[in-house]
């Protein structure tokens, strides 16, 4: 049974309600990086501070009380004492989460603290460098995909979902403008790493991406060329991601 499973891929991919899922049917820790960028950009844009500036960046880094606080085999995140909520996911956070992100320091900072917490115990890290820099020993490394339409279309009804009023064009602009962001950065870009799997869930049902994972876990299923086509449907079923 693998115990340091490594998720990564653009953004919506799934990756998220697929680790959080995995992580629950196994009883591992669930660890979501892209979290942790989200709650600085928050911390940033809540209090002004200049990012780009890197003599500011350094000294808002170092002074900065960041935790990571496991419950209930997940990551709760608190700077300066508080817990950071919702707010990390707001649409001026997705604006800017990728500019926070590719900044060198920011990578640094958050690198030790992230592989510190999924060596800890048997866990499921997601986001974007974890099979690459991460974890490079990860006992099962995946990359999620799926088209940027299908991406777009979850990010579009996870929204609406939470009651936020965002039109479609501008969901799909902000997944291709992370996504080019991330896969075009120096450090730790968005890539796969050699020894992962792809898995494409553009057609695939949450329930099947799930089933796919566990088999991969349990060493059931050790490589895959086309997982769709092993899922007897060829229905689109995108909701609810
Ligand atoms: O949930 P979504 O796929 O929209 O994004 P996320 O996983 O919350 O990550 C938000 C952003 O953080 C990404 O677009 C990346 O810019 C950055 N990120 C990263 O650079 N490295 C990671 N390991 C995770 C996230």
């Amino acid at each position: 049974m693998k115990q340091c499973i490594a998720i990564d891929g653009p953004a919506g991919s799934g990756k998220s309600t697929m680790a959080r899922l995995l992580a629950e049917k196994l009883g591992y820790l669930y660890i979501d990086t892209g979290a942790m960028y989200r709650a600085l950009t928050a911390y940033f844009l809540a209090n002004g501070v200049h990012y780009t500036d890197t003599q500011v960046l350094e000294k808002t880094l170092r002074k900065l009380l960041i935790e990571f606080i496991e419950r209930n085999d997940t990551v709760e995140i608190k700077l300066e004492g508080n817990p950071m909520g919702e707010e990390i996911r707001s649409p001026q956070v997705d604006e800017h989460v990728s500019s926070v992100a590719r900044i060198p320091e920011v990578r640094t900072y958050l690198r030790q603290l992230q592989r510190k917490l999924a060596l800890s115990r048997p866990s499921v890290t997601e986001g974007r460098d974890i099979g690459t820099v991460i974890l490079p020993d990860a006992d099962l490394k995946i990359f999620l995909t799926a088209s940027p339409t299908v991406r777009a279309n979850r990010r579009f009804q996870q929204n609406k979902e939470k009651g936020l009023d965002t039109q479609y064009d501008t969901v799909l602009q902000n997944i291709l403008e992370r996504d080019s962001i991330d896969s075009t950065r120096k450090d730790a870009p968005l890539k796969k790493a050699k020894d992962a799997i792809t898995v494409d869930t553009s057609s695939l049902s949450i329930d099947e991406v799930l089933g796919v994972l566990i088999d991969l876990v349990r060493e059931e299923r050790p490589w895959y060329g086309d997982i769709s086509r092993k899922c007897k449907t060829g229905e689109q079923r995108n909701g609810n991601w």
